[in-house]
């Protein structure tokens, strides 16, 4: 539980804030530290950190252009690798990298003493991350990846024997206290489904936070964070109705990070966990259920 308390304490701000800039060596290294941020802001390498900024469906083709023009030749137009020349087949995982950012470094700096070259300076770091999100996408293609489970199977399932559907939505139906999973196939990679269903509080975004919230009255509210800022809080509670609070009428706020999605590790037997992994994973834009 972490709580929040966002009130600036007057009194500690100094009236001769530039005398204490420089008689504060914490605060000068802070912003010493912040223009050397910047600094890399202007380089490629806040992509790496922010994750890539570069990675829609039109970067995706972008980059595949690019790939067909300068790269087809020796990994091969499908991306599947040519064995004489011992360029490895891109679609599955890779060897020499297993980040978003190591792939940019490949392909930045090549693979020393093979055949394999860094890309051309004059290729914009914007381009080269395009490169970056062609080749992502390439191991979550449907086309790349075998599921063992049935999807109808799996759908039968999702629909008949679990409670899946209070919680999420899939093609305008089911609740809304969790995310819509019309084309989660799309999102996540069949890792990432088995991982969200067996240990589901490893990676919650902030969207699917709880916070426990007790007004100035007393009152008490427990809900999804759906939106904060310094001033307000907007949440959704089991009951999907939405409660919007100026966050001075507040008393207190604590937020949970775990998921309130049950774990089914266990609940299903490990066939039955892969049928529903292969029915998500083929949910899709304009696939109906
Ligand atoms: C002249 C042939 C050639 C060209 C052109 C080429 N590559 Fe490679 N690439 C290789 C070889 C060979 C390797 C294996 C290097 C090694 O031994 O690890 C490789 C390795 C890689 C890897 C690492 C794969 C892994 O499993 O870790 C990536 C990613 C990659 N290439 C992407 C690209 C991209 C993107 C382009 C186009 C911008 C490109 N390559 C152009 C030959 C080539
Ligand atoms: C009590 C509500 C609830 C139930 C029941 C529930 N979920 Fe969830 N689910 C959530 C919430 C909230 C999240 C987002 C937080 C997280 O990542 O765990 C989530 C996340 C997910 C994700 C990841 C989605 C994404 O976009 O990251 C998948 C996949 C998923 N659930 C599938 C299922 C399936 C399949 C079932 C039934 C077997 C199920 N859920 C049952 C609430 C629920």
């Amino acid at each position: 539980m972490l709580t929040l308390d966002l009130k600036p304490n007057s009194k500690n701000f100094s009236s001769h804030p530039s005398k204490h800039f420089l008689l504060c060596p914490r605060l000068f290294l802070f912003c010493l530290y912040f223009s050397l941020c910047v600094l890399q802001l202007a380089s490629g390498a806040f992509a790496a950190d922010a994750g890539n900024l570069y990675n829609t469906i039109f970067d995706v083709r972008a980059g595949n252009k690019y790939f067909d023009r300068q790269c087809s030749r020796c990994h091969g137009i499908d991306a599947r690798g040519d064995d004489e020349i011992g360029a490895p087949d891109l679609t599955g995982r890779l060897r020499r990298a297993n980040t978003t950012a190591g792939i940019f470094d490949i392909l930045r700096n090549g693979v020393p003493g093979t055949a394999m070259l860094a890309l051309n300076p004059d290729v914009p770091d914007s381009l080269a991350w395009q490169v970056v999100a062609y080749i992502e996408s390439l191991s979550s293609d449907p086309a790349n990846i075998d599921l063992p489970g049935s999807v109808s199977r799996g759908k039968e399932l999702y629909n008949e024997n679990t409670d899946c559907a209070e919680c999420h939505m899939i093609a305008g139906l089911g609740g809304r206290t969790g995310p819509d999973l019309s084309t989660v196939g799309e999102r996540l990679h069949p890792k990432q489904i088995s991982s969200a269903l067996i240990s589901p509080d490893e990676e919650v975004a902030p969207r699917w936070w709880t916070m426990s919230i007790t007004d100035q009255d007393g009152n008490f509210y427990q809900g999804h964070r759906m939106s904060e800022d310094s001033f307000s809080l907007r949440i959704m509670d089991v009951k999907e109705e939405l409660y919007s609070f100026p966050k001075n009428t507040l008393k207190e706020w604590n937020i949970d990070k775990a998921s309130t999605m049950p774990s089914y590790q266990g609940k299903f037997t490990a066939s039955e966990l892969e049928d529903i992994i292969a029915f998500l994973f083929s949910l899709r834009g304009g696939r109906k259920l």
